[in-house]
């Protein structure tokens, strides 16, 4: 087994390896100053030896590590953990001395159990998280990738901790917490202070698309930033179709196009706002850069009835005003582009865009790249298929086919 990392928590995987009869047949080190550590030698340059544990415990170098190493991860258990028979542990991660892990739980790609941590039943935690030394989640918690729970912290059944945020030592934490944000006390608080919040994680933002919906999601941003629930940095725009430099009312400027885009060469959060359907799609596909992440953007007026059936994927716009009731599903990259009401059991599948003021009825099932229009309502139970045109104002009372407009009251089939 190889180690890539030689810090104070590689001393710690050198114990767990050890008291597992694994031998450490060497480290990686990017700090040429270091040759040895522990008795164990430091090698400069990775030639694909492999099994490796990255033995990093910041969450995002942890990352952008994996990320270059293209080989098998080793997954590290100390013996004296508990780990269930019916638990998951992902490639790369370790399980420290003392940690528990309960039934049904799973633990993603990479991530950090740290001393005594316990990990109760059906908690899903993914990718690059570290739960610190004697941390306590309780059971049904959901931590979001890269998030960093806090030293002796204790997070309440159910609860669910967003993508890169950090939770401090000794918090207890009863409420759901947004992504990227710095959160700590009893109850735990999210910080306000941007500047402070900054400096923990990657935090910029980008648009795709310099026209109206990119001044709307923009301004949004600013919203979420003042209401504390987020503290995104916004640099500015990417657009195809205009020039660089180029002033997007007093949000920013267009700072090239796709293939700068896929040039960038440190973590950025790309909003999508392009209120075409199918050419969200295809921008999303032609996004190559694995720097390039996709977060969701949730106006702070968002209403859910009940937090704890709701589902979102990544890559969702939800401006102001909107609300979902009970066991509603929102897939990937949809915009709800202000007072969309969502109602019971409503499944929206991937790329939909809602205009304003658009309802969906009860148990309405979504599937890609449909378009409502403005004030358009669909009746209860209807499944709507993909590439459907809602007209604006309309009332879909009846199962639409794919690919076709609707419009009217009720919504009849539009031939051009
Ligand atoms: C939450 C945390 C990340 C904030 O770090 P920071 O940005 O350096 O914050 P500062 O130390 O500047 O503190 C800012 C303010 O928050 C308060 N604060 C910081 N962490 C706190 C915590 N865990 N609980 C309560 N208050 C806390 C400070 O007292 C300070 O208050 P003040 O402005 O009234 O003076 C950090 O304090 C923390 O808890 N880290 C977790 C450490 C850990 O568990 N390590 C395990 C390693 S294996």
């Amino acid at each position: 087994m190889y180690l890539y990392g030689a810090s104070g928590h590689a001393k710690v995987i050198v114990d767990i390896l050890k008291a597992s009869g694994i031998e450490v047949d060497g480290m990686f080190d990017d700090d040429k100053s270091i040759n040895e550590l522990v008795s164990i030698p430091v090698f400069h340059n990775w030639n694909g030896e492999s099994p490796i544990v990255v033995s990093i415990g910041n969450n995002e170098t942890r990352r952008q590590i994996v990320q270059k190493l293209k080989c098998e991860f080793g997954t590290v258990i100390h013996p004296s953990a508990i780990v269930s028979p019916n638990a998951t542990i992902g490639e790369g991660s370790v399980v420290m001395q003392g940690a528990i892990v309960q039934s049904d739980a799973a633990v993603g790609r990479h991530c950090i159990l740290n001393t005594g941590a316990s990990v109760d039943h059906e908690c899903t935690i993914e990718d690059f998280v570290h739960i610190s030394p004697q941390a306590t989640l309780c059971g049904n918690v959901h931590i979001g990738e890269g998030a960093w729970i806090g030293a002796a912290a204790v997070v309440i059944p159910g609860v669910k901790i967003g993508k890169w945020a950090v939770i401090g030592a000794g918090s207890v934490v009863v409420d759901d917490i947004p992504d990227r944000v710095v959160a700590f006390g009893n109850p735990c608080r999210v910080r306000t202070d941007e500047e402070k919040n900054q400096k923990n994680y990657p935090n910029r933002i980008a648009i795709y698309g310099a026209g109206g919906l990119g001044r709307e999601v923009a301004g949004g941003i600013q919203r979420i930033n003042s209401a504390g629930r987020g503290n995104w940095e916004f640099v500015g725009f990417y657009d195809d179709n205009k020039e660089v430099g180029t002033p997007v009312s007093h949000y920013g400027k267009v700072m090239g196009g796709m293939d700068d885009l896929n040039s960038v060469n440190e973590p950025l959060a790309i909003a999508i706002a392009v209120g075409d359907p199918m050419t969200r799609k295809l921008i999303l596909e032609r996004i190559t850069n694995e720097n390039i992440y996709y977060p969701n953007l949730i106006a702070p007026s968002f209403r859910v009835l009940d937090p704890k059936t709701f589902i979102i994927g990544q890559g969702n716009i939800i401006q102001d005003s909107c609300s979902v009731t009970c066991n509603v599903t929102v897939g990937d990259f949809n915009v709800l582009n202000g007072s969309n009401v969502l109602g019971h059991d409503v499944e929206l599948g991937n790329f939909n865009v809602l205009m304003p003021g658009v309802r969906l009825s009860g148990s309405v099932g979504v599937g890609e790249c449909n378009l409502f229009g403005v004030d358009s309502v669909v009746l209860q139970r209807i499944k709507v298929g993909n590439n459907i045109t809602l007209g604006a104002g309309s009332v879909l009372m009846t199962k639409p086919k794919n690919g076709n407009t609707y419009i009217g009251v009720p919504a009849k089939k539009f031939e051009y």
